[in-house]
């Protein structure tokens, strides 16, 4: 018998536990069918941003006005409507045009970091049929008199607020600096997260050295940087009832498995699908059955979370001990 790959996040049941996470490709109908074709068990909708709500309630020559304004600056860089997927309107339409055309449950994202009007969007995809939500919270903190005190009670009113909108499932992405990961986490579940989703790679600007100005960069993940959320997903999974999503750097076979293993519901996947196309989810799907007939597990529920902080024989694996443990065993050559 071959082994049940079904799992449940946010409360939907989902065939496998491989997502597609928030990117172009989902929202483009002949990728999508794609996508489910290979296997893909959910998709996640590119998000949807706070400034381009909030540019389409504005008249772009008044915001141009402002010069400076961050908010104009954050705007300029969006591409055209044309060549992405901004406008509002054309978002909630290919939500609704997607669950038509495709089985697999459609979660629509907004991207955003402040309580305010664009909130409203949040319902509005909900009616135009996503089955459940994600909240990608991207925040800068530039302000020097900020504390961390403010910029947490920024993440917990605005997860607070959109939960109070929607009453499809929420799943909340965020990225991993914060003072104390661990607690941020459980406050968000308190504010109204049905899950979380770990981690927003947060890209950093690079400079033009012709034009002297930042240019933003956005370079495809890599395998190392998987063990981030790892290491949180083990650590969370047994203290926290909550469903949970690990994204960045999830490439293969290998990797799904030890996300499963550290206690994620899904792993979800982007770069190596564009790296690889998209029947790198067959792959993979196919790879992480063979491991489990292999090791004669007989379901994902079964493997989920055996190797979390909890389960594990070696608690200190994931703490301080780890660190030791690789700094003492390290034998580089010093040339
Ligand atoms: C081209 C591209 C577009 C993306 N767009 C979004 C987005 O709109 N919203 C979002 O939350 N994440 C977005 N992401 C981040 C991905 O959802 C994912 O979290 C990240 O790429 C890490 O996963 P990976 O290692 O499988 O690439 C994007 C990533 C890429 C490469």
């Amino acid at each position: 018998m071959s082994a049940d790959l079904s799992t449940t996040y946010l409360g939907l049941k989902l065939k496998n536990p491989l997502v597609i996470a928030a990117s172009p490709m989902t929202q483009k109908l002949d990728s999508l069918i794609t996508l489910e074709e290979k296997g893909a068990a959910a998709a996640v909708f590119p998000s949807l941003f706070e400034e381009q709500i909030e540019h389409d309630s504005l008249e772009l020559t008044k915001l141009h006005e402002f010069g400076t304004d961050s908010f104009a600056e954050a705007l300029s860089y969006f591409p055209e409507e044309d060549d992405y997927h901004v406008g509002p309107e054309s978002y909630l339409d290919a939500i609704s045009k997607a669950k038509k055309a495709v089985k697999i449950p459609i979660i629509a994202s907004l991207n955003g970091t402040s309580k305010g009007g664009w909130v409203r969007y949040a319902k509005m995809m909900q009616d135009a049929g996503a089955d459940a939500l994600e909240l990608n919270i991207y925040f800068i903190a530039t302000d020097l008199t900020m504390t961390g005190r403010d910029v947490e009670a920024r993440y917990v009113d605005l997860v607070a607020a959109v939960k109070q909108s929607v009453s499809i499932p929420l799943a909340v992405k965020v990225g991993p600096y914060f003072s104390s990961m661990g607690n941020m986490a459980k406050r968000l579940v308190d504010a109204g997260a049905n899950g979380l989703v770990l981690f927003n790679r947060f890209l950093q600007p690079d400079f033009d050295l012709e034009t002297l100005e930042p240019k933003p960069k956005l370079v495809l993940s890599t395998p190392f940087e998987m063990l981030l959320p790892l290491r949180w997903i083990a650590i969370l999974r047994g203290q926290l009832k909550v469903s949970l999503a690990l994204t960045s750097g999830l490439h293969d076979a290998a990797g799904l498995i030890k996300a499963l293993l550290a206690g994620a519901d899904v792993g979800m996947v982007v770069s190596t699908v564009y790296e690889e196309g998209s029947s790198q989810i067959a792959k993979i799907l196919s790879g992480l059955r063979e491991w489990m007939e292999e090791k004669e597990y007989e379901s994902v529920e079964q493997l989920k979370g055996s190797m979390s902080q909890q389960n594990c024989a070696d608690p200190a694996a994931f703490e301080r001990g780890n660190y030791m443990k690789a700094l003492t065993s390290f034998t580089g050559k010093f040339i």
